[in-house]
């Protein structure tokens, strides 16, 4: 951590990215500037590109949350005791998992979503260690700073879902990883589908998706974690309140009626190469 923890290895100045205005709009105002280039298929694409004044409102699936604690943390049971921090909650799809095993959870988000307080993160005063976890799923745009800022607050760790493309570039090499390297990197072997705006348990996307997750006093070099197919055991109907998109499930825990994602973009390529006998072609993708 910046402040004498242990993320950090060698002090860097931060990064605050592109400061956002005190006054709030509505998430769902039109952004003046660029037109969002939002696919309106069910398929998102690699390279999303979003405005800059935009609020990046991507909620993430309840299940992928809950895959961060059933398969990359360990001692669930502690967490019961401990606060964390959601900084970026949004509508509180993240949030509201988050309390399903933290004793205490504080959501906020610079926007005004009717859930959590209206703060941000990269701007409002919070004291060092102020929170046992930062948790989030932040504006990619804006996830260094994120990062940098959390690793301050956070008295015991850091979880960041991100797209993996954020371990590329000499850019945030430089800025955090070469110094802060998580201490678990774990990809879904799933995909993760975001959506903005709104969840769809139909949805399909091209991108792909980890945890980063930074452990204070975890001295062990970066552990690799892959995510195994868990959607259908860690998903529930009462996930998704739109009747409209919310297809019947089984809430069991180990539900077995679960709706099947539409094969399409390259999740329907390694559908085709597997059936193709591609030797290499992985059950997914
Ligand atoms: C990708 S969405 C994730 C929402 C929620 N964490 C979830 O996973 O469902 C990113 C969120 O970051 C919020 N946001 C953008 N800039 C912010 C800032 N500077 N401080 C706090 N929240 C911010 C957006 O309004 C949006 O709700």
């Amino acid at each position: 951590m910046a402040n004498g923890g242990a993320f950090r290895h060698q002090p860097r100045p931060p990064s605050t990215g592109t400061p956002i205005a005190d006054s709030r709009p509505s998430p769902n105002s039109t952004p003046s500037g660029p037109t969002t280039m939002q696919n309106r298929s069910h398929a998102v694409m690699a390279q999303r590109v979003e405005p800059v004044e935009s609020a990046d409102d991507f909620p993430t699936p309840p299940w992928a949350t809950r895959a961060l604690f059933e398969h990359v943390l360990g001692d669930k049971a502690a967490l019961s005791s401990q606060t964390c921090l959601e900084p970026a909650c949004g509508a509180g799809h993240m949030a509201k998992v988050l309390e399903e095993y933290f004793g205490e959870v504080h959501a906020s988000d610079a926007f005004d979503y009717s859930y959590g307080k209206v703060r941000d993160f990269l701007t409002r005063p919070y004291p060092a260690n102020a929170f046992h976890w930062v948790i989030t799923n932040p504006p990619f745009r804006l996830a260094e700073a994120f990062i940098l800022r959390a690793s301050n607050v956070a008295q015991r760790g850091v979880a960041i879902l991100a797209r993996t493309v954020i371990l590329e570039s000499v850019g945030r090499y430089e800025r955090i990883f070469r110094d802060m390297a998580p201490t678990k990197f774990a990809p879904f072997v799933e995909r993760v589908p975001m959506l903005k705006g709104r969840l769809d348990p139909k949805a399909t996307t091209a991108t792909a998706y980890a945890w980063l997750v930074w452990e204070k006093g975890n001295r062990t070099g970066p552990q690799l974690i892959w995510i195994p197919p868990c959607r259908k055991r860690l998903e529930r109907q009462s996930d998704y309140p739109d009747p409209r998109t919310s297809p019947t499930f089984d809430d069991s825990p180990l539900a077995s009626s679960q709706p099947k994602p539409t094969a399409s973009g390259d999740e329907g390529r390694a559908a085709e190469m597997a059936a193709g006998g591609f030797a290499g072609a992985p059950g997914g993708e």
